[in-house]
């Protein structure tokens, strides 16, 4: 098992009977949902939502039962992926491009779970651009405000050079900021720019941090 993997099924004991999860997103949250997968096979009795529409489909290959967002008022226990993990358990999320439903459901859950291998461990957040999720009407100037604070940010785009549309219609501007110095403070400075969704940064969202590390073990930190 790679270390994405241990994460995963070690994040998956804390799932019981009756709990509505949150299905994360990305290549780590892929094996959380296989595990939960195997379980309902033998016999675990859940209901679950997903953050992207891959992990909704994966879902359903699995015969994990879903249910529509309209009939959940909390989530018990929330198993996801991050791009980067400081000491404080700040996370920037959304390499996937599906930070808007995963902040959702991250805020919705009694309980974040969040699943790494160790290379996603940083001292400070910002070697990975922080995605942002804008509307499409007036990106450029959107742009133009996220980069007064500090960054680069280039609208994410697909290999063949089709712009990137999120599960809910808008662009993902890629902010390199380098290096983030005060986490906090950048999400209070982001949340007061018009055209911005919502941002790749989960600040107190966290709960517990479970890191696999390639030499085959696991460590959860509350
Ligand atoms: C999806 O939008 C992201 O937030 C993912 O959770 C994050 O990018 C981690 O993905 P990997 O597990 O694929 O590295």
């Amino acid at each position: 098992m790679n270390g994405k993997q241990l994460a995963a099924e070690k994040a998956v004991e804390w799932i019981e009977d009756g709990m509505v999860v949150g299905l994360g997103t990305g290549s780590t949250a892929y094996w959380a949902i296989q595990a939960i997968g195997r379980k309902v096979a033998e016999g675990l009795s859940i209901r679950a939502v997903a953050t992207s529409i891959p992990s909704e489909e994966l879902a359903r290959e699995l015969n994990i039962p879903l249910i529509p967002w309209s009939e959940i008022t909390s989530i018990d226990v929330t198993i996801d992926g991050a791009d980067e993990v400081d000491g404080d358990y700040h996370l920037v999320k959304g390499g996937g491009g599906a930070l808007l439903r995963e902040k959702i459901t991250a805020y919705a859950s009694k309980c974040m779970i969040v699943i790494v291998d160790e290379n996603k461990l940083v001292k400070q957040l910002g070697a990975f651009g922080l995605p942002v999720e804008v509307v499409p009407f007036a990106w450029e100037m959107t742009a133009k405000h996220l980069e007064k604070l500090g960054c680069k940010a280039i609208r994410r785009s697909h290999s063949d050079g089709g712009v990137f549309i999120t599960d809910n219609g808008n662009y993902i501007m890629d902010c390199h900021f380098g290096s983030i110095q005060d986490a906090p403070e950048l999400e209070q400075k982001l949340q007061h720019i018009p055209g911005i969704v919502e941002h790749g940064l989960f600040i107190g969202l966290a709960d517990r941090v479970i890191i696999g590390y390639e030499h085959g073990t696991v460590k959860v930190r509350e």
